[in-house]
Parts: structure tokens; C-alpha cells; sequence
């Protein structure tokens, strides 16, 4: 058997720049993809799995201990910002959205009241409107107790 001569050794030099070059953009496409599909399925498998923030179909578990009279507790409902409020040992859980043009209610420890930092709506710890233009309380979140929990968005309350 005998071996041809290279008779091109520059033609050679090319064709392994070339295989190495295809290579390497094989080698960062193909993680493009996996990256990617990793990103996709993730997104999929989130959307998919029950949550615990009270996303459709799920509920919010809050220990009952975190919760201080006189003080609100903030949360995400259904991602939707909710608040917790204590009185004479009666719970109650608020959207935490003003009824008027939607702003995100604060809690003004001074007064012990909620107020709206847009227009200065006022709501009671009952989430009713104690002052300035929204036009209807704080929608009430159904909840319940049990064994040191406070259970939101359970139905069968
Ligand atoms: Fe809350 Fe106007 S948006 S008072």
C-alpha cells in the first residue's frame, strides 16, 4: 500500500481551520439551544406546578406567630400584594390594591391606618374607607385558622 504525498499542505492548514471553526459554532449554537429549551421548560414546569403564593388553585400558609397586633403583614396573594391586619384577636386579610386607581395601600404605624400613597386614601384596619376618594373598601380575602395557621384562600373555609 503506499501512501500519496500531500502535494497541497496550505489547502490542508484551511480544512482543519475550517473542521475546527465548525467546530466551535457547533459546539455554542447547539448550547444556544440547550440553554434555551432549559429556559422554556423551566417556564412550562413553574407555570404548571401548584404554588404557595395563592397563584389559581393554591392557598397561602402563614404562621400565625409572624403576625403582630397593631402592625401589618404584607404578602403576595395570586400575585396580587395583600396585607394582614389584627383587631381584638380577629384576623383580617385585605387586597392591599387602592379601590380607586389601583396603587399599593401603605401602613401608616402612626395612626394605625392604611393609606394610600397616591391620593391619600384611608382605610380602617377592616379595610373600610375611612378617608379621601376610593369609592369601596378593601376587597376581604377569605381565610381561615387552624392549629397556629392562618390558611388564605382556602374555599372551604
Ligand atoms: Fe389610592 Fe387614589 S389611588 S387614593
Amino acid at each position: 500500500m503506499t501512501r500519496k504525498a500531500i502535494k497541497n499542505p496550505e489547502g490542508l492548514k484551511e480544512l482543519e481551520e475550517f473542521t475546527r471553526r465548525h467546530f466551535f459554532l457547533n459546539l455554542v449554537s447547539g448550547l444556544l439551544v440547550a440553554i434555551s429549551g432549559a429556559a422554556i421548560l423551566y417556564s412550562v414546569f413553574r407555570f404548571l406546578s401548584p404554588s404557595q403564593d395563592g397563584a389559581a388553585g393554591s392557598f397561602v400558609e402563614i404562621d400565625e406567630s409572624e403576625i403582630t397586633p397593631g402592625e401589618a403583614y404584607f404578602f403576595k396573594f395570586k400575585n396580587k400584594p395583600a396585607v394582614i391586619l389584627q383587631q381584638d384577636g380577629e384576623y383580617h386579610v385585605l387586597s392591599a390594591v387602592c379601590t380607586h386607581l389601583g396603587c399599593i395601600v401603605k401602613w401608616k404605624d402612626d395612626v394605625k391606618v392604611l393609606e394610600c400613597p397616591c391620593h391619600a386614601g384611608q382605610y380602617g384596619l377592616d379595610g373600610k374607607v375611612i378617608a379621601g376618594p376610593p369609592p369601596e373598601p378593601l376587597p376581604l380575602i377569605q381565610h381561615s385558622s387552624a392549629d397556629g395557621k392562618l390558611l388564605i384562600g382556602e374555599t372551604n373555609a
